[in-house]
Order: structure tokens, then C-alpha cells, then sequence
């Protein structure tokens, strides 16, 4: 399989439980090119994971940390690059990664995502008494935004991760 040479970075953007990290590890590897992750970034550099982050230092802290690490990303390599979900909110973030990036938003339906992560006890967003309705809080209120993508590609429960792959590229 030839290697790519990718003039910018393909950020993944979209819901918990979208499938960013999947697809874009799966993508990147298909197109031979460096699979880059801003949690697991944040999380390697903090030596501690997502949940212990935002009780310990709290989310404002997390998303300072998310946006920097998202410059130096887009700034170190080309790749694909897969974003937390909450990554596409910030104005800052949106202008970054359309100048450096081509941001693709993986589009799945609300019961999609709540199946995908509802026995996860990763999202700290989503420990609250009714993680169903906070999750679909979100949703409604982040659809519109991660509509401002370049490309959106669609998911369903169906969906195979090589098949997300197939329909990243036609995108
Ligand atoms: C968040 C999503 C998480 C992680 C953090 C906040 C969000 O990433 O960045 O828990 O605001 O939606 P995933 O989308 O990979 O779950």
C-alpha cells in the first residue's frame, strides 16, 4: 500500500461515541500516515486519564489543555488527527483546525452513541443522574456546530470501521 502525503491534517470531530478514535486509527493506517489523538495526548502529558483530569483540575482546565495540545498537533505533523467531543465547540479550536486541517464530522444518531457509551465510565461528562438525557443535551446542542465541518460522513449501528474508512475517503 503506497503511502500518502496529506497537504493538511484530517481532524475527526463529532459526539462520544461517534467513533473518531476508531475510524481515524483505522484511516490512518489505511493511508499510511501518523495517527495523532488529542485525549490520549492530554492524557499522556497529565499522566493521568480524562475522568481524573476534570475532578482533579476541572473541565475549563481540561479544555485550556485540549486547545494546546490541538496547536501543537496540527502544528508538529500532517495526519489524521482524533479530537475529543467537545474539541469542535471552542471558536479557537473551529479557526485552528480550518486552517491547518480538513475537519470531518462523524454523524451518528442519538441511540447510536447512547448504546456505544452507555456501559463506558470514561465520559466525566456523563456522570450525572441521568447520563441518557445529559447525552442527548449535548447532542442538541453541539449538532449545529459540528454541521460547520468540511465533510460529515454518517454512522449507523451497522456500520463496520473499514466501511467509516471507505466513506471518509469517497467523502
Ligand atoms: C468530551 C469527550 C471526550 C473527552 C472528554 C470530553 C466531550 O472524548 O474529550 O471526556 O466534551 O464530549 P470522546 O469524544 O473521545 O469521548
Amino acid at each position: 500500500s503506497q503511502a500518502w502525503k496529506l497537504h493538511k491534517t484530517v481532524v475527526m470531530v463529532g459526539m462520544m461515541g461517534a467513533g473518531k478514535t476508531a475510524v481515524g486509527r483505522a484511516l490512518a493506517a489505511r493511508l499510511g500516515v501518523p495517527f495523532l489523538d488529542s485525549d490520549a495526548e492530554i492524557e499522556s502529558a497529565a499522566n493521568m486519564t480524562i475522568p481524573e483530569i476534570f475532578a482533579r483540575d476541572g473541565e475549563p482546565f481540561f479544555r485550556k489543555k485540549e486547545s494546546q495540545v490541538i496547536r501543537r498537533l496540527l502544528d508538529e505533523e500532517r495526519g489524521i488527527l482524533s479530537t475529543g467531543g467537545g474539541a469542535f465547540l471552542s471558536a479557537e479550536n473551529r479557526r485552528m483546525i480550518s486552517e491547518r486541517g480538513v475537519a470531518v464530522w462523524l454523524r451518528a444518531d442519538l441511540n447510536v452513541l447512547w448504546n456505544r457509551v452507555r456501559h463506558k465510565d470514561t465520559r466525566p461528562l456523563l456522570r450525572t443522574p441521568d447520563p441518557h438525557a445529559t447525552l442527548r443535551a449535548l447532542y442538541e446542542a453541539r449538532v449545529p456546530v459540528y454541521a460547520e465541518a468540511d465533510l460529515t460522513v454518517d454512522s449507523d449501528s451497522e456500520t463496520t470501521i473499514e466501511r467509516m474508512v471507505d466513506r471518509v475517503l469517497a467523502a
